[in-house]
């Protein structure tokens, strides 16, 4: 397969991350917060946690966990932690950061898996959502791109692996 279109250029992406930094640090200022442990979604979220927490005015702890996708068939639907938090978010802020939001269930099922460890609060932000996909609902308190279903790669996002260090996003082409 070979990249077809580039959808989101590298200027544009760092415009956005600036965006969303500026709301995430107005957001942590208003609760009177001085630090979050920023949670990243490996492997996807790696490029957009790095681009993020760069812009981001209050201590950052930086953690990581990957889920796993569904097993067995698309009907299973229940994600699973496959490596988790290193430390402790209890009395912490929480913001996890994902590559892209697709059914929900990922984020749906780490936010709530979170929660059970009494942080002083979760947030979620993901550079790109497909609401068109959701499954539950599921809504980031922030989102950098609404994108139509089609699958993209680029800036951490893969296919089998490959792509994840592109600068920019592109859709693939299909033959
Ligand atoms: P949910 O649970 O929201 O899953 O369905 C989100 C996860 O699905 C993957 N995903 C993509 N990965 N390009 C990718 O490289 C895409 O267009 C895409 N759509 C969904 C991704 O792993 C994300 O964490
Ligand atoms: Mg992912």
């Amino acid at each position: 397969m070979e990249v077809d279109k580039i959808l989101f250029a590298p200027e544009e992406i760092r415009a956005r991350v600036r965006e969303l930094a500026a709301k995430i640090n107005a957001h942590y200022v208003g609760l009177g917060a001085d630090s979050v442990t920023v949670v990243g979604v490996l492997k996807g979220a790696v490029v957009f946690f790095a681009d993020l927490v760069r812009e981001l005015k209050l201590g950052v702890e930086f953690d990581f966990v990957k889920v796993s996708s569904y097993v067995g068939t698309e009907s299973t639907r229940e994600p699973k932690l496959t490596l988790d938090l290193s430390g402790s978010v209890t009395h912490k802020h929480v913001l996890i950061v994902e590559d892209i939001l697709d059914t929900g269930h990922t984020l749906r099922f780490l936010s709530d898996n979170i929660k059970t460890r009494e942080p002083l609060s979760v947030q979620t932000a993901t550079l790109f959502d497909k609401p068109s996909r959701r499954e539950n609902g599921f809504v980031a308190d922030y989102v950098g791109f609404e994108i139509p279903d089609l699958f993209i790669v680029g800036y951490g996002l893969d296919c089998d692996g490959e792509y994840r260090q592109l600068p920019f996003v592109a859709s693939l082409k299909t033959k």
